[in-house]
């Protein structure tokens, strides 16, 4: 069955420096089914050539070297454009119209793609509605929903309660683009597709897991909206929380959407519940040093851009083992990592053995791999150890470069696989976990607010509060080369 996919949002930064890229990655590979088609819309007027022409610059600018000017002529033709407003129920008629004449009544398979602002997401869904684009009698209708999904618990099962209203919600894949990154997607298959990590993956042999996901940038010009966002809700609620699922989940009884989703959603549930009180005792809140100065910023902001969080996952695996989130910007290097700190031996036998060996760490970004770290005995010395480590990474593995998280996602979703996606109950459970911590904050004022210089860790005092629970943070930029 042939494929079209219709971007919302044609002229915008993702379609430009992601969407199109990955879907001509996919397409120079042979990956990308075929036919696919691809309809942008947005307001700009451009004729077909005119975006064709935009597009093969910047996707020859974001692919770099890897950009095949003959496989880009022979993929141009499938690209269309059609102007208009979302806003606007007749421009959608039109939309209808090309998409009909482009599909010339053939059975196929639709992907609406909202590459949008967030405040667009209830228009273009409800005038898809009313065109009768999202009815199913001339093959699957999906629509993919970028981040933020909703800014609280309320405006989230608003938002879902409002999707329901056009799609059902096998329809829905609303994307969070780190669950295509080739570790992420790794890690379901170190876990289930070994014996040699579930038994020591719990309680009884691990001390804590540590999830960073550190950002060198700072807010540049998307200082308006980070202002009224700040970091739990750009970053905790969806990329924090959903490695933290993958990390914790039990094993689903198959890998397909419902059951792996189930079993993520399991995960969410069983994170405990907190009052204020304890929230303030089980977080840490900073904003680097400048932030107030940047365009779009007020001059007083209380925002955090970075925080650290424990939770715990009240379940019979994971009684106990606290669960460390933590994430800022202006910080060392850009970096993503699980760490899993497993306990010290009961007994050790060896003195001077050195501190924080028997981790896993699980490198996110920028390299993607793993690194065992280990106690080793020096040679030609009395019993001393050192710790080194085993390290696999993808790229020395497998050779090439990753493909970039979106092409599997994309791919995913013209084929209506849902497994890497969220649903609707797991988005809500994520905001009922970050909306208390950002009531107890507000209401409060508590913890302070701690300034921190830009270039290292997040506030000295994060390093503090780990240091009271008797640990530390794994502050190692980059893990594994590139
Ligand atoms: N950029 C990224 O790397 C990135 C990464 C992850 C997630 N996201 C998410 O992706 C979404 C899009 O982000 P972006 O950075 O691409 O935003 P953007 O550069 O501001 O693009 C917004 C797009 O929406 C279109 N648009 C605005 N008003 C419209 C209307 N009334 N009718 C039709 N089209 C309209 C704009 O085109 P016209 O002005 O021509 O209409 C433009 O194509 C956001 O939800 C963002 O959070 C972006």
């Amino acid at each position: 069955m042939p494929y079209t996919i219709v971007i919302f949002g044609a002229s915008g930064d993702l379609t430009r420096r992601k969407l199109i890229p990955a879907l001509f990655s996919l397409f120079a590979k042979g990956r990308l089914p075929q036919p696919t088609r691809i309809v942008g819309f947005s307001r700009t007027e451009y004729s077909h050539d005119a975006w064709r022409d935009k597009l093969a610059q910047s996707t020859a600018e974001f692919i770099g070297k890897e950009f095949d000017r003959q496989k880009w002529e022979e993929f141009a033709p499938t690209i269309q454009y059609v102007p208009g407003d979302i806003g606007k129920p007749k421009d959608f008629e039109r939309l209808s119209a090309a998409l009909d004449e482009c599909e010339a009544g053939q059975q196929c398979t639709r992907v609406y793609y909202l590459a949008t602002a967030p405040r667009f997401y209830e228009s273009a869904i409800a005038h898809l509605g009313q065109a009768g684009l999202a009815t199913e009698s001339n093959g699957p209708r999906r629509v993919v929903i970028e981040k933020p999904f909703g800014t609280d618990l309320t405006s989230a099962r608003r938002l879902n309660e409002f999707v329901h209203t056009v799609f059902d919600e096998r329809q829905v894949f609303r994307i969070d683009h780190y669950l295509g990154k080739e570790t992420v997607q790794n890690l379901l298959v170190l876990r289930f597709a070994n014996t040699i990590f579930e038994p020591i993956w719990n309680r009884n042999y691990i001390d804590h897991v540590q999830i960073t996901v550190a950002e060198e940038v700072k807010v540049g010009s998307r200082g308006g909206y980070y202002d009224t966002a700040d970091v739990l809700r750009d970053m905790f609620q969806n990329h924090l929380l959903q490695l933290m699922t993958i990390t914790a989940m039990e094993t689903p009884v198959r890998f397909e959407a419902d059951l792996v989703r189930d079993e993520k959603a399991k995960v969410l549930q069983a994170v405990r519940a907190l009052d204020a009180e304890q929230i303030i005792g089980r977080t840490v809140r900073g904003q680097y040093e400048g932030y107030r100065d940047e365009p779009g910023v007020a001059g007083d902001s209380q925002t955090a851009t970075f925080a650290a969080v424990h939770l715990s996952v009240d379940n019979w695996r994971w009684q106990g083992v606290p669960f460390y989130l933590r994430s800022g910007k202006a910080m060392s290097c850009r970096t993503t990592q699980i760490v899993v700190q497993f306990r010290e031996p009961p007994h050790m036998l060896f003195a001077g053995a050195p501190p924080d060996a028997n981790r896993l760490v699980i490198q996110v970004q920028p390299a993607e791999g793993i690194q065992l770290h280990f106690q080793t005995k020096v040679p030609d010395s009395d019993m001393k150890l050192r710790m080194t480590d085993l390290d696999f990474r993808f790229s020395r593995a497998f050779g090439g470069e990753l493909p970039d998280a979106y092409q599997p996602l994309l791919l995913d979703a013209l084929e209506g696989d849902a497994s890497l996606f969220a649903r609707s109950d797991e988005v809500e459970l994520a905001w009922g976990i970050i909306d208390p911590i950002l009531d107890a904050w507000r209401s409060r004022n508590e913890p302070d607010l701690a300034v921190y210089e830009s270039g290292f860790w997040g506030p000295i005092e994060s390093n503090e509060w780990m240091n009271q629970q008797g640990r530390n943070w794994f502050d190692s930029c980059p893990v594994l080369g590139q």
